[in-house]
This record gives C-alpha cells, structure tokens and sequence, in this order.
C-alpha cells in the first residue's frame, strides 16, 4: 500500500502536525480509511518548529482545499489554544489532537485519544460495562481517557500517580463522571481491578512503575498505551506475573484515535474488518 497513491491534485487536504513527526503511521492510517472508504483526499506531514505551531497551522488552514488536521506531540497544547472553538472532551481533556475546519471557516478543535483507547478495548475484548479499572499515570494521556472510559461504561476506575498530586486533581476534575478514587502508587486500595492500563511513558525507556505486580493477579486485562514493535516492558511484566491475562499495547488506540478523526472529518467509517485488516499491516510493518 503506497501512501501516496490516492493523493489527488486539488482534493481535500489534511495532515499530521508534531516534531519529530516523519515516522507518524498517521498519513498510512488515513491514506487507507480514505481508499477503503473511497474518500477523495491527501494526507502529509507537517514538522513547525516546537514554536512556531501557530504559525505554520494559520498558513496551512488558510488554504481553501484544507478541511482538517491531527495534532500530537509537543503542539496538542498549542492545538488547544489555536482552535476557536472546543468540544466539551477537548476542554476537559484541555488538549487537542484534532482539527475541523467548519463551512463558516471556523476551526473546532476535538479530542479522540479516549474514543481510541475504548475502540480498541471493545474490539479486542468486548463490552466493557461493569468492569473496573486501574488506570496507571496521571499525565496527559490518562487525563484524556476518564471520561470516554465512564461513558463506555467502565463502573470504577483508580487513578495511581507517583505524583500523587497529579491523580487528586484528576479525582477533582473526572468525578463527575463516575466512581474514581485515586493514590499513590505504594498506596493501592485492597480491591483488585478488571483491566489494568499503563498510561506511563515509563515503557517508552522499558522501565516499569514502581508499582506492586500483584494488580495482575485479578485482573484480565493488561494494557499498554504504548507500542513497539516488541511487547512492551509492562506487557511483559503483567503476563509474567500471570500467564492468563491478556495483553495489549497502544497500536489500535492509535489508529482507534485516528478513525474517530476521520469520522469527525469525513461522517463516514471504515468497516470493522477493514480497521481489524490495517491494523495487523501495521504491526507486520513494526515487526519488519
Ligand atoms: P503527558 O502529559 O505528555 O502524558 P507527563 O505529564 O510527563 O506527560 O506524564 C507522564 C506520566 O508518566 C506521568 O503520570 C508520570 O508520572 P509523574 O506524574 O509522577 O511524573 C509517569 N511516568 C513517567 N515515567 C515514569 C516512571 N518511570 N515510573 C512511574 N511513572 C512514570
């Protein structure tokens, strides 16, 4: 699949913003959605300098054949501030990872790292009503997944944080939306949890949580936020400590965020067995 091949002159434009962002899967994500949904548009890449976002995004809306953009690191708060107007789930989220240009011209700006994580979860594992959940970290990306979760159904989560600060202020701000307690990572309630999900960059250095490893031993599910194109330090960890869970690292949510994006752009979808086809490309693509 060349990611180039359903690129056509003057067709709707759109295209990923971060730095470094030439390796993003993005432009492939979205080159496929748009060819399996037969969808006339291009995808590129977009590299500002760290402080020059809201530079280099004016000029890039202010062509006429732009209708949108992803946002991801470091601009996901420069995204926030450049939209003029913000979903409820960015402005809780207080991050922005989508860009829509609405008819009027006006940019909305839209959150769908949450949607990525429960679509990749419902696809993989099923319903998730009723199940509990401890919810590693307490950075951006677990900030951007409380509220998608309660929605989805999720009965409890427990935010821990070797920051324990950081996890209050999420109890504050998230407990609106369901049952959420939180403490530090020494300091776990004595319930076990359904699913377990690491939302830590610790395994981007393959280093783990200082975190007990008892939280698999009751749990089905343990799952990474983030992916390589090996199991993951936690992965490891969590079915080493109990053979029977199940793994998963962030690949789906990636392009779970990425479909939510195009359905806001396009109002259509890929079929779940397109989506299920892309994403074992992607991982054949890692393991390459
Ligand atoms: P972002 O907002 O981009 O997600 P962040 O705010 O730096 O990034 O959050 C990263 C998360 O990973 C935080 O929860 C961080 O814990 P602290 O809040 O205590 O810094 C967590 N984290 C990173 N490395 C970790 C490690 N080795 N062990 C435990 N937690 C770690």
């Amino acid at each position: 699949m060349s990611i180039n091949e359903h690129v056509t002159e003057g067709c709707d434009q759109y295209a990923v913003f971060g730095n470094p962002i030439q390796h993003s899967k993005s432009p492939f994500i979205h080159t496929y959605f748009a060819k399996v949904t037969q969808q006339s548009m291009s995808y590129g890449l977009e590299e500002p300098e760290v402080d020059s976002f809201e530079e280099a995004a004016s000029a890039f809306f202010a062509n006429e054949s732009v209708k949108g953009a992803n946002v991801t690191l470091p601009f996901k708060r420069d995204a926030f501030e450049f939209a003029d107007r913000l979903t409820e789930r960015a402005q809780l989220a207080n991050a922005v990872n989508t860009l829509i240009k609405q008819p009027n011209g006006e940019i909305l700006g839209d959150t769908t790292d949450g949607k990525g994580l429960v679509y990749d979860l419902t696809l993989q594992f099923g319903d998730l009503s009723g199940q509990s959940l401890l919810l590693i970290g307490a950075g951006g990306a677990a900030r951007g997944v409380i509220e998608p979760l309660f929605s989805a159904g999720i009965s409890r989560i427990h935010v821990t944080n070797r920051t324990i600060e950081k996890a209050n202020f999420l109890v504050e701000q998230f407990s609106q939306f369901g049952e959420l307690s939180a403490s530090a990572l020494d300091h776990l309630p004595n319930q076990g949890f359904d699913i377990v999900v690491n939302s830590t960059s610790s395994s981007m250095t393959k280093e783990l949580p200082a975190i007990t490893e008892t939280i698999f031993d009751n749990a089905s599910i343990a799952y990474d936020m983030f992916y390589s194109n090996e199991i993951t330090t936690f992965n490891e960890w969590a079915k080493n400590r109990n053979s029977s869970i199940k793994t998963s690292d962030g690949l789906g949510m990636l392009v779970g965020q990425a479909l939510e994006s195009f359905r806001l752009w396009r109002g259509v979808t890929p079929t779940e067995s397109e989506v299920l086809a892309l994403i074992n490309e992607l991982k054949a693509q890692l393991s390459n």
